[in-house]
């Protein structure tokens, strides 16, 4: 007498295990559409600050991203502690760009995220793929510092005007500040001073002599 042996439905131990992976459904929000929560906020306060979080963000990360470049280029006799300060800097902007990420969801928005959609996105111009020296690099981040200062403070004040206090203290608060000090720190590394004999006084080498 043989055995036969018949399939049934129950799925072997091996079939449980499988991971489900390969698998695609549909994209769940579109990017520029809108969910609504109860924040007791109007959707069109909501729709600007997304709009103008988006920009904040791509601005945002493109800075983050320019430190990190400068953080592995820098060089010269200042190599070290720029190098430790792009980087802190760096690590600051990447939490601001979750800040600023964050908010947009939250409002009910879509955070971008990906390279190719900041750089879509950003207006800070994107440098050169090879090295700089130290004077251009800060120039270049200066100058995203300001961009990013500038739009900042404008859409702060639209947001407060449009009753949205979150999107306005997170500009002025977290943004604001922290560009604002990030760009002292790094403008007085432009400032041309003496390393080892003090200059002359603006009143002539002879003033000393008088005393
Ligand atoms: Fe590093």
């Amino acid at each position: 007498m043989t055995t036969v042996t018949t399939q049934t439905s129950t799925p072997s131990r091996s079939t449980l295990a499988q991971p489900m992976d390969r698998q695609r459904g549909r994209e769940i929000q579109a990017f520029g559409s809108l969910t609504r929560r109860p924040l007791g906020l109007d959707e069109s306060a909501c729709a600007a600050s997304v709009e103008a979080l988006t920009q904040v963000l791509a601005d945002t990360i493109t800075l983050r991203d320019l430190y990190l470049k400068h953080h592995w280029q820098v060089s010269g006799p200042t190599f070290y502690q720029l190098h430790l300060l792009f980087e802190k800097h760096y690590q600051e902007q990447a939490e601001l760009a979750d800040t600023i990420a964050e908010r947009i969801q939250l409002l009910g928005g879509v955070s971008i995220a990906m390279g190719a959609d900041v750089a879509e996105t950003t207006q800070i111009p994107r440098p050169p793929k090879g090295r700089e020296d130290v004077p251009s690099q800060i120039s270049r981040l200066l100058a995203a510092h300001e961009m990013i200062l500038r739009q900042a403070r404008q859409s702060a004040h639209d947001a407060a005007d449009a009753g949205d206090d979150g999107t306005n203290d997170l500009l002025v608060s977290d943004v604001v500040r922290t560009n604002e000090k990030q760009a002292w720190f790094i403008s007085e590394h432009l400032v041309e001073m003496p390393l080892v004999r003090a200059g002359a006084s603006s009143q002539g080498d002879g003033a000393d002599q008088k005393q």
